[in-house]
């Protein structure tokens, strides 16, 4: 189901756009602080495949208050798999725990969908872990809800 009653966040102060490979330091200080992993390797890949050449397509977006960089979201719109029309996936979005609960994360929802909307995308995925009660209160807040599709997963490799 589309996400149709998104909230406007009241923040006049917060601007939204598209990543700068000078944004990268500070994005990777942000996830580590969530995850308790620096992994600057990985944010450049992602910086790569997300932040430059999108063609409308992908989304690697940054809030800043002032120039402090406090938020990401990414997404990117993927079509025919798993036997869908093309969708829009949110795959990662982090605040700054300093500025949670102000409307940030709404706001960034906000730009990436209405990025998607530019291409003609009509719903709105993201996936989340079962147990993270945070992310899920957000998503529902933002009208998201359960979907048809089910995630299935399988242990593989040695030991298996
Ligand atoms: C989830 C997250 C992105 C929300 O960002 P945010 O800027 O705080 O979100 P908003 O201020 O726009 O909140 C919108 C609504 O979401 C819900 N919400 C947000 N944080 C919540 C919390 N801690 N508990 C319950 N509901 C919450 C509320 O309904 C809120 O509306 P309200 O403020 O009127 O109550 C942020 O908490 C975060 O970065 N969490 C850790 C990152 C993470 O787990 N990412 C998932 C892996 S990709």
């Amino acid at each position: 189901m589309p996400a149709r009653s998104m909230r406007q966040a009241p923040d006049e102060k917060l601007q939204v756009r598209a990543v700068r490979r000078g944004d990268l330091p500070e994005v990777i200080a942000l996830d580590a602080t969530v995850t308790g992993l620096h992994k600057a390797d990985y944010w450049q890949r992602v910086y790569r495949r997300y932040g430059v050449a999108g063609q409308g397509l992908r989304h690697f977006l940054v809030a800043l208050i002032g120039k402090r960089v406090v938020g990401f979201i990414i997404g990117e719109v993927r079509d025919w798999e798993f036997g869908s029309p093309p969708c829009g996936w949110v795959f990662a979005i982090d605040v700054d725990p300093r500025v949670r609960q102000a409307g940030v994360g709404t706001r960034l929802l906000a730009a990436v969908r209405e990025r998607f909307e530019r291409v003609g995308v009509s719903l709105l995925r993201t996936m989340l872990a079962s147990d993270n009660q945070q992310i899920l209160s957000f998503f529902r807040s933002q009208g998201m809800r359960a979907g048809r599709l089910i995630p299935l997963e399988l242990a593989i490799g040695p030991g298996q």
